[in-house]
């Protein structure tokens, strides 16, 4: 099978970098809401380790690498900006650029500082020129080594597990305000994306991308027939990732969301940015899993057929050029990711649609929200008491689909053929 997608990696500073900077998924683990009790401030020791892990990436072939910025480190304080985590992100977009690696640097994923939690964080629109200025300052600030950037990080997932299932911070739990969240963030993007072009330009650079990461998912009624089932797949669709998708790609706003910013409609992506992983079989207005089905170590269904559907949603809207932010699986002995990978690139690979790149999500292994260590997604495995870092299985797959732009029967052998998903 021949690879023409562009292949790379996908991090998140919370997940990664380690240290103790305070942002809300350190209060959260404070509170003791991480299932495994590890702390965020372990995570991969990114924050010392990140030559050795661009080394490892570059020894992979790697050429592209989704990484975001920690806000919390960048402005500890309102409007005081910390000039040495500005520098210890300008040595890492160096050093991963003089390797021949191309950042998509991601502004927001999942972590606030504490101190815009408790101003109102997203769930608070006057917030929105708040979140304004610190992408102001990343953009001013990096703007001469990133031309690529994602503004949020799934607004959606934030909002629904830090508003809704009150799983993530600050877990609240009020659909109202998950979907006064979302209308935030969107007005958030909307205008990110117009300033970073702007500011991009003013510094005198015409290449600017900027867009932002979806998650997205196919929702099913469990019974077809089932008329309560059919209108509950339709309905939560929307209101986790329809109305947003639109929101945000067209600065259209439909109920249930709420356009605060009175952004004018228009077209605000440059590339249509999708975090992929499973379907969602329901029977009511909140998520499931079909018996029967291919799971992955957390029981999500393994549904790669999605990754193509998901697509076409956001296609349908916006035809920019499809780049999967995030697609990967948490497979914690690695018995079963390469097939993971290749039954997804397949798809994408066959798929008509403009699929240009494929960030796999996570380079390594990490600190996996709310399940902390004990999920393991990454192509390269984490020791984390040890911190040292082992290419899996998959990895050295993904090293080969990269070197020969292929994979061959004989590598289908070696790697895929042999493996099977867990049926549950
Ligand atoms: C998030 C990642 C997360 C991954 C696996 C995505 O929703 O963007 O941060 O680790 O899913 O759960």
């Amino acid at each position: 099978m021949k690879i023409n997608i562009m292949l790379g990696v996908s991090s998140a500073a919370a997940q990664i970098e380690g240290g103790g900077f305070v942002h809300t998924w350190s209060g959260w683990y404070e509170k003791g809401r991480i299932h495994d009790g590890s702390n965020p401030a372990r995570a991969n020791d990114h924050l010392n380790r990140w030559k050795e892990d661009i080394d490892l990436m570059a020894q992979m072939g790697i050429t592209i690498y989704r990484l975001s910025v920690e806000w919390a480190r960048l402005e500890p304080a309102k409007g005081r900006f910390d000039k040495e985590a500005v520098m210890w992100y300008r040595r890492l977009l160096e050093y991963m650029k003089s390797k021949g690696i191309s950042p998509l640097l991601t502004l927001h994923h999942f972590t606030n500082p504490l101190w815009f939690e408790e101003s109102g964080g997203f769930a608070e629109p006057a917030n929105i020129p708040v979140f304004l200025d610190f992408v102001e300052f990343a953009v001013r600030q990096f703007g001469d080594l990133v031309n690529e950037y994602v503004t949020i990080n799934e607004p959606n997932v934030f909002a629904v597990m830090g508003y809704h299932t009150g799983v993530f911070p600050p877990g609240k739990k009020s659909v109202i305000a998950a979907m006064k969240v979302q209308s935030v963030m969107a007005c958030c993007h909307i205008q990110a994306y117009s300033l970073i072009h702007r500011l991009r330009k003013e510094m005198g650079y015409a290449d600017t991308k900027a867009g932002f990461a979806h998650h997205a998912r196919v929702f099913v009624p469990k019974n077809g027939r089932n008329i309560r089932h059919r209108i509950c797949a339709c309905v939560s669709s929307w209101m986790f990732q329809d109305a947003l998708t639109s929101a945000c790609l067209l600065g259209k706003f439909a109920f249930p969301l709420k356009n605060y910013s009175k952004a004018p409609r228009g077209q605000y992506a440059d590339f249509l940015g999708l975090n992929y992983y499973t379907r969602s079989t329901v029977t009511s207005l909140a998520d499931g899993v079909r018996e029967g089905c291919a799971r992955n170590d957390l029981g999500w269904e393994i549904y790669p057929e999605g990754i193509e559907t998901s697509a076409r949603g956001l296609y349908r809207l916006l035809e920019r050029p499809v780049y999967i932010t995030e697609n990967g699986t948490c497979d914690n002995n690695d018995s079963f990711r390469c097939r993971y990978i290749y039954d997804h690139l397949k798809i994408l690979e066959n798929s008509v649609l403009p699929v240009e790149r494929y960030y796999h999500w996570c380079f390594t292994d990490n600190f996996e929200w709310c399940e902390g260590e004990s999920a393991r997604f990454g192509l390269v495995h984490v020791d984390f008491d040890t911190q040292k870092r082992t290419i899996k299985k998959s990895g050295d797959f993904y090293r080969a689909i990269i070197k020969n732009k292929n994979v061959t029967e004989e590598m289908y052998n070696e790697y895929v053929n042999a493996q099977k998903y867990n049926v549950q």
